[in-house]
């Protein structure tokens, strides 16, 4: 392993996963390739924009030429796939985009990628594949039942790879991790959403009665599962990434507004998210006994995520303007016009 291209490295974790790799392993280079969608954002990268081991090129991983021209450049011999439109509230809005990337765009990848004679293809997946998970916890050979537009477009994209492992021979793993959250999270999911509109003291809309479980995984504890199923995964396999920390919504609200000593009443119950899955949780026995374990209780890691968003308004104010505020209107006003 030596030239690395990281698809979608300028998102939330894709990026975390590119600062990580630049500072863990010096001697491999890190090409991060993204399409600088609404989500992508250099920003991300700032701090290793420097590193000599760091590139950035800008392209979409559908567009089969700027695939095959990133591949050939840089000598690539692995990817990591993140790229993916990744919110569950705009793929309802309109799957248009969730399709061409989340299974187009993975299929052109993986087909240039068996072309060029890429050694080793990790694909970043979730466990929105799995759907409703009203008991006990999805272990990796459970059957797919995703609900949302983009857990299906993700599950899609997860079945090609497995099209190419079989009948191509393409070394590839994958990886589902669970909600993740910290630093540099688009301000679309809950929990930079509720920070950042707490700051301005605006009303959190809770869809439904906020009892949803989600499992609640830190960032950096994501990345270094990814660099764990990279290094050691047996090819063909997937591994689930979980927090093992499961929260209902209103419980995980209520803990960051005491962090940010702000008061309960600006929760605000609104209409529910159509198809609502109503609880995720995975068993993680397999990564665990690949070497990994988690490094940051829930406790820990949202205090840390609270605190950067407090003293990095400089990263999030310039995102909530412009089609950041569209977005907000087409799905909020009439959500909290409903509650009132
Ligand atoms: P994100 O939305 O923050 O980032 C996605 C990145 O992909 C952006 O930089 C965007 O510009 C880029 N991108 C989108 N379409 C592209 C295309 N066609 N070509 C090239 N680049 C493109 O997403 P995230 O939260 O960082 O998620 C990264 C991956 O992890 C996704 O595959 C997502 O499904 C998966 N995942 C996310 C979570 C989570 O809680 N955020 C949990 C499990 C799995
Ligand atoms: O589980 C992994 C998935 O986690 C990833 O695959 C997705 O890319 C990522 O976006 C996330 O999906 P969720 O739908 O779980 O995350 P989101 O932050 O959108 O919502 C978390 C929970 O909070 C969910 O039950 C819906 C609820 N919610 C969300 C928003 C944005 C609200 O109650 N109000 C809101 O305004």
């Amino acid at each position: 392993m030596k030239n690395i291209l990281v698809t979608g490295g300028a998102g939330f974790i894709g990026s975390a996963f590119a600062r990580y790799m630049t500072a863990r392993y010096p001697d491999y280079n890190i090409i991060v390739f993204d399409k600088l969608t609404y989500a992508g954002n250099l920003d991300n990268l700032l701090s290793i924009s420097d590193e000599e081991n760091y590139r950035f090129e800008r392209g979409d991983i559908a567009d089969r030429a700027a695939v095959k021209l990133a591949l050939q450049t840089h000598d690539i011999d692995t990817v990591v796939n993140f790229a993916a439109e990744s919110h569950v509230d705009r793929s309802i809005l309109n799957a248009d985009a969730f399709i061409h990337t989340d299974v187009v765009g993975v299929y052109i990848l993986l087909d240039e990628a068996k072309q060029h004679g890429i050694e080793r293809f990790l694909h970043v997946s979730t466990d929105e594949v799995y759907g409703d998970v009203h008991e006990g916890f999805s272990v990796e050979t459970d059957s797919f039942a995703p609900n949302s537009p983009y857990a299906a477009s993700k599950a899609g994209g997860e079945l090609m790879v497995r099209s190419y492992r079989v009948t191509h021979g393409l070394n590839t793993v994958v990886t589902r991790g669970s909600n993740t959250f910290g630093a540099y999270q688009y301000p679309e999911k809950l929990l930079p959403f509720f920070i950042t509109e707490a700051i301005d003291d605006k009303l959190l809309p809770l869809y439904g009665d906020g009892k949803q479980i989600r499992d609640w995984l830190y960032v950096e504890d994501h990345v270094s599962g990814i660099d764990t199923v990279l290094h050691k995964g047996i090819p063909g396999e997937a591994y689930n990434i979980a927090g093992e920390d499961l929260r209902h919504n209103i419980d995980v609200a209520k803990t960051m507004l005491s962090l940010l000593g702000k008061p309960e009443t600006l929760l605000k119950h609104v209409p529910d998210r159509e198809g609502h899955d109503r609880r995720y949780a995975m068993n993680c026995d397999k990564l665990r006994a690949l070497g990994w374990q988690r490094s940051y209780s829930f406790d820990q890691a949202i205090e840390l995520t609270v605190d950067w968003y407090r003293q990095n308004e400089w990263w999030w104010r310039k995102i909530k303007t412009g089609e950041y505020l569209d977005y907000y209107k087409r799905q909020y006003a009439a959500r909290l016009a409903a509650a009132e």
